[in-house]
């Protein structure tokens, strides 16, 4: 993996060996951001599968689940890192009965790349189902990074933005530094200048009075946990930005794969919320920014009520208000979906998203 927390100063790449090397990768931010917290969660559970030195699939399964406990416990939030290692495991079990352990590991190998390969398709068609929200000459704000460091693919909400620069719409950023572990300046603003989109860096603090003066045409954030009433949990300091799009009446939208959702979780007052080391915010890498022994406190993620959210935007099309509903039947549209046909990059009229609507 690209190790992001040395970004932007060094790109380097990093070996994860081990369960313990990729629980230290999440824990540490080298690895981050929901979509690919699911990725990396299967590839460990498969990879521990591989490493089994047991004799027998039983015996395979039961070191993989033991990968797969310790890899959940280490980032609470993001739904998708459950999600991940869960879908790795279920496919070992199916094959455990009937194939032997070198078997069963390939097939969960698999399952892995599998994961990877659907959220670079699942990309491809969130950006396409949020061009709607993506007018032309638009200022959109952005917050956090949600872009292909953290998907098998373009991106969430980043990839959306992505797909309308490259449509040739004109489109601009405003992203926020995201604060305490800069996400948004480090990485964000990496992506952005990488691929040419016009884009200014402010500090979160700046972003609802930007927002208020009318200098922004959209808000467009990814999410870690949806849960079934469309509360959504993302990088703290998301809640504001819904409040200050709000009060400007411009849209609120998420753009977030259907793996986010967890429909056992009522509302968002169920959601766990992370919280970290004061230390990351009494410090920003190592240096210190507030007098010796402050008290802090650092939660990593806050909750933005569904009713201020315009929209969430899934590969499987778009949910509005009332969630409840709109998001069970995105998720019952499942197997039977099939994404749609026009190849990345093709013009998607605004229609179409509308109608994709649950
Ligand atoms: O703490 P992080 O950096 O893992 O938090 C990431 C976010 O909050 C992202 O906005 C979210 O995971 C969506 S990523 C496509």
């Amino acid at each position: 993996v690209l190790d992001q927390t040395l970004l932007p100063r060094r790109i380097k790449r990093v070996r994860l060996r081990t369960t313990a090397d990729i629980a230290e990768a999440i824990a540490s931010l080298r690895v981050r951001g929901a979509p690919q917290l699911g990725i990396v969660g299967a590839m460990g559970v498969a990879q521990a599968a591989l490493r089994s030195a047991s004799r027998g699939s039983a015996g395979l399964l039961r070191d993989a689940e033991r990968a797969g406990r310790g890899l959940a416990r280490t980032r609470p939030t993001a739904v998708n890192l459950g999600w991940g290692i869960e879908r790795v495991l279920a496919r070992g079990r199916a094959a455990a009965a009937s194939l032997g352990p070198g078997e069963v590991a390939a097939l969960m190998v698999e399952e892995a790349l599998r994961i990877q390969r659907e959220d670079a398709e699942a990309c491809r068609a969130m950006a396409r189902n949020a061009s709607g929200f993506l007018a032309r000459g638009a200022t959109v704000l952005t917050h956090c990074n949600t872009g292909s460091l953290v998907t098998g693919g373009w991106g969430t909400a980043l990839g959306a933005i992505r797909l309308a620069h490259e449509e040739g719409k004109g489109v601009r950023v405003i992203a926020t530094e995201t604060r305490p572990l800069l996400q948004g300046s480090r990485l964000t603003v990496w992506e952005l200048r990488r691929l040419g989109i016009p884009h200014a860096l402010v500090a979160d603090g700046a972003a609802a009075g930007l927002i208020a003066r009318g200098e922004i045409s959209a808000v467009l954030v990814g999410a870690d946990r949806i849960a079934a009433n469309g509360d959504v949990a993302n990088k703290v300091g998301t809640y504001p930005l819904a409040l200050a799009a709000r009060a400007s009446r411009i849209p609120f939208v998420v753009v977030a794969p259907v793996s986010t959702f967890d429909l056992s979780v009522r509302d968002g007052a169920a959601i766990p919320v992370e919280e970290r080391s004061p230390g990351e915010v009494t410090g920003v890498f190592g240096i210190p920014v507030a007098p010796r022994g402050t008290a802090a406190r650092n939660p990593a993620f806050d909750v933005t009520p569904a009713r201020f959210v315009t929209a969430i935007v899934t590969e499987r099309g778009v949910a509005r208000s009332p969630y409840r509903g709109a998001l069970a039947r995105l998720v019952a549209r499942g197997a039977s979906h099939r994404a749609p046909e026009a190849p990345f990059g093709a013009r998607t009229p605004p229609r179409r998203a509308r109608r994709a609507g649950a």
